[in-house]
Order: C-alpha cells, then structure tokens, then sequence
C-alpha cells in the first residue's frame, strides 16, 4: 500500500516512507484505511486511549503514522482476551490480529485517515506494560500540558506526542528536500571535524581537553567556517552540509548550545549567485514539504535601510509602520528633551501608531519602560484627536508641526505618535521594541510571510562595552571597496558584502562573499587586536592557503531548528529538536552536563578549581 496522497504530508497519520510489514505487523496503524475491509491483519503499537461502552472495550492503538480503533466485542473477541484488555493501560505496547471492518456509518470519523474502519480483534498479546505515567501522552484536547520542565525530563514519553512527533517528520521532510536540492544545483556533501581549532562566530567555545597533549584543547566547531572556505581553495567548487554547530552561548527559545546548520559554499560566485542558490533550496523545500510556493525572488534592503526605516538588521514586515525622523519637525520648538538630543548630535525619530489612541493610559505608560528596558533614556507619546495633542510630547507640536505630521506621516485623529529622542543607538532598539510591541498589541501585523535578503551590513560594529572593533558578520567578510590601509585607518567606514535571510523579523540565514585577498584578511585581523604572530597562530593555516590560487568565494548558512521552527508555526526551538537543552544549557532527560570521576580529570591533566564545581552551573 503506497501513499495515496489523499491527505497531504502533515495530516495525522500519514507520510511518505511510512514503516511497512514486519514480523508483528501487516500494515502501521495509521495506514489501515478502507482497503483493508474484511481482510485480517496484525498490528503493533501503544494503547493510546481506552473507552468502555457496555460491553464493548474500544483501544486507539498508535504508532508514528497515527492512530487505528481496535474494538473487543465479547461476541467475536475470545473471553481470556476480552479480561486481558481490561486490566490495559495507557503506553502499554500491544501485538493484535483481528479484522478490519468498515464502521457502521454514524461511528465514522472522518477527522481520523483510518476513522472509516476498526479491528474486531482476536489475539492479543502485552509485549511490553507500562509503568503509571509520570506525564500524559494522550493530553484530552483542551487540556493544558504538563510544565515543559517535567516534559523535558521525560522526553521519551513527551516525543510520543502526535504534535511533536509531526515536527521530525516536517524537519526530516524538509532536509531531504534541501540535500536533494542541493545535490541538483552541483553541491557535494562533505563532512568537517568536531575537534577543531577555535574559529570565531562570536560565541564562547566549547572546549575539548586532549588527554595525549595535556594543557591543549579541541574546541568544537562554532560553525564550520573556515573549513568550507578551505574546501572552495581545495576545488570542490560547491560544498554543503547539514553541520551541527555548538556555541556556548546565552541561550533564548531562538538558540540552542547545539543546533544545525544547512551550511553552504560556492566558488566563483558573487551576491546574486549566492541568494539564487539559497532560495532555489527554500523552493524545494517548503513545496516537498508543505507544498506550497514561496515568493523569490526575494527583495532586498540595505542594512543602512532596515536600521533607519525599522530600527533592527532583522526588520519583521508583517507590521507596515516604520521610523521616521521627525528632528527637523519636531525640533527647535522649545522642547528641552528633543532639542538637548539634537544639540548632542542625536536625533527625534518616531513612529506613527495608526489607531494607537485607545491604548489604555497605563499600557501609555507602560511605553516609557519599554524604551528604557531596550537601553533608551525613554520615550514619549502623543495622541492626535479632534480637540488637538494631548501627552508628554504635546508641547513639541505646535500649529506647523502638526500640520506637517499630518501631511507628511500620516498623523491623523486616533492616532498615536511615539517618540525617541537620542543617539540612533538608543533610539533603534528602543523603536523597534515599540514597534513590534505596540504592532503585536493592536494587532497591526498582517498575514504572510515576508522574506528579506538584508545587505551591505558594516564590516566592523563597535564592542558595546570597550567601543573596540568587533566583526558585525565573521571576520572572514569581504570588505567593499577597501585597501588594508584605508581598512586599518578608518575601520568603522567601512562596509561589507555580508548578508543576512530575514522572515518575519526571525534572522534565518547568515552569510557573505569572503575575504579572499590576504593583505586584507591580515588587516581586519589586526583591527580585531590581533598582532601578526597571532594571526600566523591562529589563522596561518588559512592565510598559506591562500597563497596556492583561491578562487573568489561565499557562501551561507542557515539555521536549519529556527526554519523547523517556523514551518511547524511553534516558538521554541525545543520543538523541533529531538533531545534539546533548557535555557540553562542543561539535558534533563541524561543530565548532563554532570560532574565526572577524579581519575578522569587526573587522565587529563586536569584539576577542579573548587571541589564540586565540575556541574556546570
Ligand atoms: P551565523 O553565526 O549567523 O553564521 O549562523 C547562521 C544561522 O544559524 C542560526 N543560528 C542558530 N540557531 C540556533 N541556535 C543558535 N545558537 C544559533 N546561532 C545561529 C541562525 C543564523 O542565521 N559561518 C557563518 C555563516 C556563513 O558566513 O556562511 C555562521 O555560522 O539561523
């Protein structure tokens, strides 16, 4: 019995490849449709659900592909089997022969693929009982499930779920689909090492101490970058691989310490080469998967743009409002805040919240924190109505400003404006806070999914805290339009072709054409502090290739557990990854990381500062 495609991949209970006959089954339990009348068959799964009704015991019996309905009616079930389904319980793993039947018809189901039949049952047999459940696996709809602690402790049980375990098959899905895609488009599969050198993303490494060289390290590989780009000076032209990268980082739902990579490089290729690659991918994979089409070519916007027009490299399009610079409207008119800003070289950028003026006074309020939280020294509001301005920044607006608001922003009755006064560093975070915020609340954000390819990013940002040089990209991004003396003395001038995939506010993939060119390479090393004996130390290996004849190169990567995360519709990245970490970078399930024996540590070279402090945290 082959896929009849008459749901799509996603329903409960049906995807390509599905298991097939084995030694305890003819068929899986969510493939037993119509076909199946009057034949026998066996089957294996978990009991799922049990229901009595009379004298007759209904089981949902389950497995990956779905669920199918054994009935035991004591007219055809054997008596012994009949009291052995009584004392079943939930997770219990059966074996049954019995025979398929159609439903009377007001027993069909039609929400379930197999609700037009069920198994009289025959022969039963427990191949497996189940201890009480600590958690549920059959959550009754509408019920709230289990604290996402106790379900990450049992995740065996919790990746039973018939939601979570629909997530693997998209991602398992959708990778194929990106190999097969890639595989069309001339890229080889190679794999990279785990124990590396430390290559820098902008993460903590994670460190592997070598046992044969006490006192040095493996770290493993925050992405294998400097690998591929090897690869490219090798001849391999067109590389990828589905790459796991571990950064120890600060985590949020967004970031796991282990995640994956569909990383990507191509020779000889410039922006327009790299972004048709990448999206001919995402083609494939969103129609094998969910089969839909996306939009591509996607636009583009400079980061110059996103930053001033959203106030974030990673602007979330599906709320229209954008950043204004209301400085020469605004200013001059007395308002100490505003004019102070202006005389310290920063500027009034706003945003104009159409409908913003039934905000409640309290969440009004509520702005100021908002901007404070996202590092501003604040905000301020206006409401337009019929009768004039009313809010802290009524007195900036006289009869001309608001004329021009109107005329010029859109600034009409009911609306609300919302200001920042300052450097654009403060005000770019804080208005893009507001933004998505207010956008979220007053449900300003439309429908659909907006693609963006984000270029032209700076090469270098400054450390937030030291004001130092700091790769906004990797280190390894071609600079545009530079020489390494230009580079070394104005390094902040200086613009990149890195590129960053943003969908719906969600940076998605990253990458960029490389530095190719070692004078160049050697010189943001060195804007990075790196005097010239520690790049040879550090990145000699890459810089002696180059020597040999490297090709122009680039290339991305994209995270494959936020794209997951995204095609399902769920939030956390623990969704979609089989046995993920807590924020605390721990594995509740094996507990790791977990302190290790003495004579471990002593094979190493190695000695805990303070007893006890092996466990991580
Ligand atoms: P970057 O560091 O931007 O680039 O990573 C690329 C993409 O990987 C995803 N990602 C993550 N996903 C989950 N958890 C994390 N902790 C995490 N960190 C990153 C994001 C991101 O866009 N070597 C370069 C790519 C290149 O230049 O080719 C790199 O790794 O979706």
């Amino acid at each position: 019995m082959g896929d009849d495609g008459r749901s799509g991949p996603l329903d409960h209970g049906t995807f390509r490849g599905h298991p097939g006959p084995t030694r305890y089954r003819d068929v899986a339990c969510g493939r037993v449709d119509g076909d199946w009348t009057g034949r026998s068959v066996q089957l294996a799964g978990w009991v799922h659900r049990r229901r009595d009704k009379g004298g007759v015991k209904f089981i949902l019996l389950r497995d990956r592909t779905g669920l199918v309905q054994l009935a035991f009616e004591p007219e055809h079930t054997p008596q012994r089997v009949m009291e052995a389904a009584s004392s079943l319980n939930p997770e219990d793993v059966l074996w049954i022969r019995g025979d398929v039947e159609s439903r009377p018809p007001e027993a069909v189901n039609p929400d379930m693929p197999t609700g037009a039949v069920e198994i009289r049952v025959r022969e039963m047999e427990v191949l497996a009982s189940s201890d009480p459940l600590p958690i549920l696996v059959a959550i009754p709809p509408g019920e709230d499930l289990p604290s996402e602690e106790l379900r990450l402790r049992h995740r065996v049980l919790d990746l039973r779920r018939p939601e979570l375990q629909r997530n693997f098959v998209v991602r398992h899905l959708a990778t194929n689909a990106a190999r097969a895609a890639l595989a069309r488009q001339g890229f080889l599969e190679v794999e990279t090492p785990f124990l590396t050198r430390r290559t820098p993303e902008g993460a903590r490494d994670y460190l592997v101490p070598s046992r044969i060289h006490h006192g040095e390290f493996y770290a493993l590989p925050q992405s294998p970058q400097l690998y591929k780009q090897l690869l490219m000076v090798s001849g391999f032209d067109r590389y990828f691989q589905i790459a796991r990268c571990l950064r120890d980082e600060d985590l949020r739902a967004d970031r796991q310490p282990e995640f994956t990579q569909i990383d990507v490089e191509m020779a000889f290729v410039g922006e327009d080469d790299v972004f048709a690659a990448c999206e001919q991918m995402l083609v494939d994979m969103y129609a094998v998967t969910l089969d839909r089409a996306i939009p591509v070519p996607f636009p583009r916007m400079s980061w110059a743009e996103a930053m001033e027009s959203y106030g974030t490299d990673k602007p979330d399009l599906r709320i229209e409002w954008r950043i204004h610079d209301l400085s020469e409207v605004l200013g001059g008119r007395g308002f100490g805040i505003i004019d102070g800003a202006l005389a310290d070289g920063g500027r009034a950028r706003g945003i104009v919240v159409p409908g913003g003026g039934s905000l409640s006074r309290s969440r009004l309020d509520a702005i100021n924190d908002m901007a404070r939280a996202a590092g501003a020294r604040g905000a301020l509001w206006l409401k337009c109505t019929d009768d004039g301005y009313s809010g802290p920044a009524a007195r900036a607006v006289d009869e001309t400003a608001g004329a021009r608001l109107q005329a010029e922003y859109g600034l009409s009755a009911g609306d609300l404006l919302v200001l920042v006064a300052g450097p654009d560093s403060e005000s770019s975070p804080a208005l893009d806070v507001l933004r998505r915020q207010l956008g979220t609340e007053l449900g300003a954000a439309g429908e659909g999914e907006h693609w963006i390819w984000v270029t032209d990013f700076p090469l270098f940002e400054a450390d937030p805290e030291t004001g130092a040089p700091a790769a906004s990209h990797h280190p390894f991004t071609m600079p545009v339009d530079v020489t390494a003396a230009e580079l070394l003395a104005e390094p902040f001038a200086v613009r990149s072709r890195a590129y960053d995939l943003v969908l719906n506010g969600t940076e998605l993939a990253s990458g960029s054409i490389r530095c190719h060119v070692p004078e160049l390479q050697r010189a943001i090393l060195e804007v990075l502090g790196m005097t010239a004996e520690q790049v040879d130390a550090r990145f000699g290996f890459l810089l002696e290739a180059f020597r040999y004849g490297v090709p122009p190169h680039g290339g991305f990567a994209l995270g494959l557990d936020r794209l997951i995360a995204m095609m399902v519709g769920v939030s956390s990245l623990r969704d979609v990854i089989a046995f993920p970490k807590t924020t605390a970078a721990r594995g509740l399930m094996e507990g790791a990381p977990s302190a290790v024996e003495a004579d471990l540590l002593a094979d190493l070279g190695l000695r805990l500062a303070d007893a006890g402090g092996a466990d991580g945290d």
